[in-house]
């Protein structure tokens, strides 16, 4: 069946992103996020940045509803991730989030055109159509010369743009993107953050995880985090430069926050 008929559009245009009050505690009593709000508008770059430890990937993972949190609410693209059974849940990741992380999961003896089509496995689209669309998403991410290469033939960043093709070719409505510069030299590092920038100038939302304040500090967005909590936010400019978010943003008093027409909490 395809997902799209599993998850229906919401009626206005809510943020792509939308925390509140999120914890998340583990097993054992780590509480590895404590509290967190944050929205993310459609056509923003963020970088989520913070110390190791400081629940960077777990926000990503809640983000990304790959895992739940114990307390608080994620709405992504309008769904209230809480609201969901699993195979919603999946449908909801398939159509709305691409993930990239530091060691691209790339399956090996596969093509590069093969790994960028699983990006749409879920699609209901064809296997013909798939491998056009990957073809495509590689020509886009300067690898139109590399289709046939499996991961094993093709270097640390060019592997990194083939995860980069596989999280975008369905378009997703948010870009996660989990230190993906981490297993890469600076030159690698330098192009792959490139192409972010321009993924993101021809409309995509995109979330830069990272601990290095170098590669936040040139995204239009930091948000900051230490020990499970957002210490400060600079706040949403749109695509269009609209300025700086207020400051205190983090704590709740921001535009970012603010309730929306429509909004179900
Ligand atoms: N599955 C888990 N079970 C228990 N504790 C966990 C689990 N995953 C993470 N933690 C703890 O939660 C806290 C946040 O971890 P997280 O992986 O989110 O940090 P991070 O900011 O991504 O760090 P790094 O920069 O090193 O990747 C840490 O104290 C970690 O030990
Ligand atoms: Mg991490």
């Amino acid at each position: 069946m395809s997902t799209a008929t599993l998850i229906e559009p919401p009626a206005f245009e809510p943020p792509v992103v939308r925390l509140s009050g999120v914890t998340k505690e583990y097993p054992g009593g780590v509480a590895a996020l404590r509290g967190v709000d944050l929205t993310v508008e459609r056509g923003e770059l963020l970088a989520i940045v913070g110390p190791s430890g400081s629940g960077k990937s777990t926000l990503l993972h809640i983000v990304g509803t790959l895992d739940l949190p114990t307390a608080g609410s994620v709405t992504i693209a309008g769904h209230d991730a809480a609201a969901l059974s699993d195979r919603r849940l999946s449908a909801l990741r398939a159509q709305h989030i691409g993930f990239v992380f530091q060691a691209f999961h790339l399956v090996p003896g596969m093509s590069a055109q093969d790994n960028v089509a699983e990006g749409l496995l879920y699609s209901g689209l064809p296997r013909a159509e798939r491998r056009k669309r990957a073809a495509r998403a590689l020509e886009r991410v300067g690898l139109g010369d590399r289709m046939k290469h499996r991961p094993h033939e093709l270097s640390g960043g060019q592997k990194q743009r083939v995860a980069i093709a596989r999280a975008v070719v369905g378009e997703p409505d948010l870009l996660l993107a989990d230190e993906p510069t981490g297993a890469l030299d600076s030159a690698s590092g330098e192009a792959v953050m490139e192409l972010i920038h321009e993924l993101n100038q021809e409309g995509a939302t995109i979330a830069v995880i990272t601990h290095d304040t170098e590669i936040a500090a040139r995204l239009p967005r930091q948000v900051r985090i230490r020990d499970g909590r957002v210490v400060e936010d600079s706040g949403p400019r749109g695509p269009l430069g609209s300025g700086r978010g207020a400051p205190g943003a983090a704590e709740g008093c921001g535009p970012e926050t603010a309730p929306l027409p429509g909004e179900v909490r």
